[in-house]
């Protein structure tokens, strides 16, 4: 990798070293997707060791911060001005269903602010990070968002709620008008990635509602450092608290803002 700080090579190889558990436990999966039982109780037990492990070795290297995991909640740290937030596995219901698109995400947080972290998707083995002030990086690489300037090129992210989550219609509504202007809409499935491809320019942006601080905190560093915007759906920056994201290139931030607000505005 390119020019990584010691701090970046600690969540690198903390991601690296859970990875090889998820890529040894999806094997299993795989085999698992035919059997009655299926794999439910196998996949928590995966997410978990994943998070042991995360645990154990950030803890190692930097034993004072304090730490918040998707499992495992709050555990204040004896140095007040850090904190881990990590998601052990990001794309779950991927994971579950044995299709290859899930994540290690790991933000730190300095004094409120994110200012490293790591997206780590151990099936194509690509390790995006980023630092505050040093950019964005997949593996060795730059990265810069996409230079598209029209909604109708524009390949949008999103996350969609199912079963009894989330408010559906204005999903619904907000969906219609994206998927009438652009050149298509991907829901693939695990949000730190999506933030990770805005940053790669491989999606033009994304919006989704009622993230939570473990799916973002590195993704919004990431889409930053590449030169990307992000906000809430307001254009505010409560992104952490409200988990509501809006993330794109430039020249497109504020027309996607526009339209799903309008959206937003029509469904009441
Ligand atoms: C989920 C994924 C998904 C998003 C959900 C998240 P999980 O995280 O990021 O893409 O739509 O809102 O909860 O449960 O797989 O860690
Ligand atoms: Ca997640
Ligand atoms: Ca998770």
């Amino acid at each position: 990798m390119a020019r990584t700080s010691p701090v970046i090579n600690v969540m690198a190889n903390a991601a690296l070293k859970a990875a090889r558990g998820l890529k040894r436990d999806f094997g299993e999966v795989e085999q698992l997707q035919v059997s009655v039982k299926g794999p439910g109780d196998f996949v928590s037990s995966a997410d978990l060791r994943a998070e042991r492990t995360l645990r154990t070795e950030l803890q190692r290297a930097r034993p004072g911060y304090g730490m918040l995991f998707e499992e495992g909640g709050e555990t204040e740290g004896t140095d007040p001005h850090h904190r881990w937030i990590v998601d052990p596995l990001d794309g779950t219901t991927n994971f579950l269903h044995g299709i290859p698109h899930f994540a290690i995400s790991i933000g730190l947080e300095r004094d409120g602010e994110i200012v490293a972290g790591v997206v780590y998707e151990p099936t194509r083995d690509e390790m995006f990070w980023a630092e505050k002030g040093i950019g964005a990086y997949l593996n060795d690489r730059r990265l810069r968002v996409s230079a598209r300037r029209q909604l109708a090129d524009a390949v949008i992210g999103t996350g969609l709620p199912f079963r009894d989550r989330g408010d559906h219609p204005k999903y619904l509504a907000t969906l219609a008008r994206v998927m009438a202007a652009t050149s298509g809409v991907r829901r693939i499935g695990a949000a730190a990635l999506d933030l990770a491809y805005v940053a790669a320019g491989r999606f033009e942006g994304f919006w989704e509602y009622g993230l939570s601080p473990w799916d973002i905190a590195a993704g919004l560093l990431l889409v930053r450092e590449a030169g990307g915007f992000v906000s809430d759906l307001g254009g505010g920056q409560s992104m952490m608290a409200s988990g509501d994201v809006l993330a794109a290139n430039g020249h497109l931030h504020l027309p996607l803002a526009a339209l799903i607000r309008e959206a937003m505005r029509a469904a009441g």
